[in-house]
């Protein structure tokens, strides 16, 4: 798995105001976009292309378009729904699937109620997004999920994580085609499995 934390002064100003008490819903939920779109720039660098022949007005040249089958975009429900405009605003052809997943509030274990989803995901990269990566319990579920359905390229894009979460998304993902892409990894988890300092949460900020 590797972790790539986008070191960027938009990103870390409007992380900044997302995590501000007193930023209001409305706000909040134009932050969350504008900062996707930012953190999906880096997270498609390598998106995969193919060559194409066109012409311009003046000459023939050569260029590149996103290669079939296109990219998939999995918003993690309820949180994630918070990020799908500002990815599909740069992966506008990108095929959508659907998990809805939610953590116990006291075991922290994630469980799946809802997934909508080509059967097959052979061949397909597929970036995740869901806001928190707090333990990792979700997004490791989730992309165990997307690999067993044939995924060969995982991307999970999170507004934030906490160290525990990366660590444990490291041990339990080794070795598999994941890569992680963050605004900011915090300081450390608390007992009630929230962020520190991080933003709250994040589906009550957007949806509460
Ligand atoms: C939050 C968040 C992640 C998960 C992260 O969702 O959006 O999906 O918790 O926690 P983890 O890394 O410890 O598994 P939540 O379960 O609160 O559901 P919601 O999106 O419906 O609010």
């Amino acid at each position: 798995m590797r972790l790539h934390v986008v070191d960027h002064p938009l990103v870390a100003h409007k992380l900044t105001t997302l995590r501000d008490e007193r930023t209001d819903s409305p706000t909040f939920r134009r932050l969350a976009d504008e900062l996707v779109t930012l953190l999906a720039y880096e997270a498609t660098r390598d998106v995969r292309t193919e060559q194409v022949d066109i012409r311009t007005p003046v000459a023939p040249t050569t260029g590149v378009r996103l290669s079939y089958p296109r990219p998939m975009v999995v918003p993690i429900l309820r949180a994630g729904l918070g990020m799908l405009d500002g990815m599909m605003r740069l992966l506008p052809t990108a095929e959508v699937g659907f998990l809805g997943m939610v953590r116990d509030e006291h075991t922290l274990e994630a469980t799946t109620y809802a997934t909508r989803m080509p059967e097959d995901l052979s061949g397909r990269q597929v970036y995740v997004v869901d806001p928190m990566l707090a333990t990792g319990g979700t997004l490791v579920a989730a992309i165990d999920l997307l690999i067993d359905m044939g995924a060969d390229d995982v991307t999970a894009l999170c507004l934030l994580a906490a160290p525990e979460g990366v660590e444990t998304m490291e041990r339990k993902l080794a070795g598999k085609p994941v890569t992680v892409v963050t605004a900011a990894v915090d300081d450390h988890l608390n007992d009630q499995g929230f962020i520190v300092p991080g933003l709250g949460d994040a589906g009550d900020r957007l949806y509460g």
